[in-house]
């Protein structure tokens, strides 16, 4: 029940269905002219969940800032605009390509177990889970790392002062923004919670009453937070944010202390690099689950002739799915921390380990999850030896360097909670822990040791920012929130791109399909197959269940004649924009 009454929830707060189109604001004595978003362009292009944010990511490429100049300005302003899917008091991933070395680097800044969690911290005396402990309120919260891991990237690779990224999100926190549907309707599902904590009330409503789409939200906290960011980065760490962070946290028993903050450092890790035919795919590592299972998944598809079996048709879509399933298997019992556990990421990419996987596929039929597992540790071994709500972005600049940013407070306005004076959204990411064996997280997700909680470790996540670059030149930039459906995502917007050769507004909208081994049930979105796919599906044994749709993913494509073309997601409100 909790899965199912969580989903639905998630996927009116982070997969909305409705395509809007953006209004042209008013004056009264004039008509302001319309400002024409090119989703195709030569120099550089910026796609974010947000046209204001595309806007303040653009703003930076056009003074001559470089992709992650770019990418750093555009995720400060979503988490402006956008305070409910990501933000300051949330973590992520960030991919980088560098044109120049055809290097790709991957940077972790997602948030850390406050140092006082324990294994069993929500769970009651009697071992039994406390229903919403881990999502709502100050025990939910983990160590953010958003500004750390934005401040560490750009230190090492803007052009831009630091001052000038943040300035976008400064003004659109200190004017406001008129608020949209996806706004409303996240603040509608989280209300109850919000209305608990007296920041987020006074903030996010007006007196406990939600806002109506096209009112202005200024956010004057916000605003000097991200005053005292611009003017010194460690104050969120180690000054009066700091302060005022840990000090909410004591008076209302979260566990978050300064020593957490203080001691918060992001993460440089490799990327996880496979070739799928002329392509070279580059994803999260772990402490996110996305690179390896979308690796997995297009090492068992291997090199089978999708393109002549058909888009959408059965045959495809059967190999797909049973494929999907066996990676989420593998994946509750293998991912986790790899700072905590060994994860065993050259076995679960490799080519070898997926033809073995590949064989137990009945072509016909679909195998129950009950029947599927994760690999025997001892074939591991062997093999070893062998060898919502999120917010995504990609930009790419002139010199074709490229950012894949994923980042997020988990559910729609995290834990549902304000750090008091800072206009903060903390996030609930110790939801993605394993909060106890086999028991589903918000997302229908379950894990077992690997992904215990323990105090300084990082939950794990489905974050699946990736690069693909051919004959080492950038061809695919891509990412999406949506919790666990995110891999998939990402996985079936990369074939409909390199195989199925879809411009990239098609591969963004087509529709989608998930399955995630547990529950047993195949996700189609409404309206994504045609009554026959569908009957064909429930006769090889799949057990289907329509939604509206999730995700809200975007890309940059280079063309083969070096421009761009990017996408932002119909499923939510993004834009692309380049010049
Ligand atoms: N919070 C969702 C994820 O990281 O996968």
């Amino acid at each position: 029940m909790r899965y199912v009454d969580s989903f639905r929830s998630i996927q009116r707060i982070c997969s909305f269905s409705v395509v809007v189109s953006i209004a042209l604001v008013r004056s009264t004595s004039a008509i302001a002219a319309p400002t024409i978003l090119l989703d195709r362009a030569t120099q550089g292009m910026v796609v974010s969940a947000h046209p204001l944010a595309t806007q303040a990511g653009l703003s930076m490429l056009q003074q001559g800032g470089n992709a992650v100049d770019a990418a750093v300005a555009t995720t400060f302003a979503i988490s402006v605009v956008e305070p409910f899917s990501a933000g300051l008091g949330g973590g992520g991933f960030l991919l980088m390509y560098q044109a120049k070395s055809n290097e790709i680097k991957a940077l972790d800044f997602r948030e850390r177990a406050p140092l006082n969690a324990t294994k069993t911290m929500y769970l009651d005396n009697q071992g039994n889970v406390r229903p919403n402990a881990s999502t709502n309120g100050y025990l939910a919260v983990a160590t953010p790392g958003t500004i750390a891991g934005l401040y560490e990237v750009h230190r090492k690779y803007g052009r831009l002062p630091w001052k000038t990224v943040i300035a976008p999100a400064i003004q659109l926190a200190e004017t406001g923004l008129p608020v949209s549907w996806r706004f409303v309707s996240a603040t509608k599902t989280r209300l109850p919670t919000l209305l608990k904590n007296p920041d987020a009330q006074k903030i996010f409503t007006h007196n406990g009453k939600t806002y109506q789409i096209g009112e202005r939200l200024v956010q004057p906290e916000l605003a000097a937070t991200l005053r005292s960011v611009s003017q010194n980065p460690q104050d969120f760490y180690t000054g009066t944010i700091a302060t005022a962070i840990a000090a909410d946290m004591a008076a209302n028993s979260g566990l978050i202390t300064q020593k957490d903050l203080q001691q918060y450092r992001p993460t440089w890790r490799d990327p996880v690099c496979g070739d799928f035919r002329k392509a070279r795919v580059c994803s999260m590592p772990p402490p996110s689950s996305g690179g390896v299972h979308l690796l997995q998944i297009l090492n068992i598809i291997g090199d089978t002739d999708l393109k002549t079996l058909g888009w959408h048709s059965p045959d495809a879509l059967h190999l797909l799915i049973e494929s999907m399933r066996i990676a989420y298997a593998d994946r509750a019992t293998y991912l986790g921390d790899p700072d905590f556990i060994k994860v065993p990421v050259k076995a679960l990419i490799s080519p070898v380990y997926a033809q073995k996987r590949r064989q137990e596929i009945n072509p016909q039929k679909a195998t129950p999850s009950s029947q599927v597992k994760a690999v025997d540790p001892a074939v591991l071994q062997r093999l070893t030896k062998e060898s919502v709500e999120t917010s995504h972005l990609t930009v790419v600049d002139r010199d074709r360097n490229a950012v894949s940013l994923t980042f997020t407070v988990n559910l729609g306005f995290g834990a549902g909670v304000v750090a008091k004076g800072t206009g903060i959204v903390l996030n609930n990411e110790m939801d993605d822990f394993a909060i106890a064996p086999n028991t589903p997280n918000a997302f229908g997700l379950v894990g077992g040791t690997a992904n215990a909680i323990a105090p300084n470790k990082i939950p794990l996540s489905s974050m699946t920012p990736t690069i693909i670059t051919e004959n080492g030149r950038l061809r695919l930039a891509v990412g999406s929130p949506g919790g666990s459906t995110i891999i998939t995502t990402v996985l079936q917007i990369v074939l409909n791109v390199l195989v199925y050769e879809m411009d990239v507004r098609k591969a963004v909208a087509a529709p989608r399909v998930h399955h995630q081994w547990l529950p047993d049930r195949l996700n189609v979105e409404s309206w994504g197959l045609d009554t026959l796919t569908i009957a064909d599906l429930k006769r090889r044994g799949h057990q289907i269940e329509e939604r509206p749709s999730w995700g809200n993913a975007n890309a940059i494509v280079v063309m083969p004649d070096g421009s761009l073309e990017g996408a932002a997601d119909p499923r939510g409100e993004g834009a692309a924009s380049g010049f």
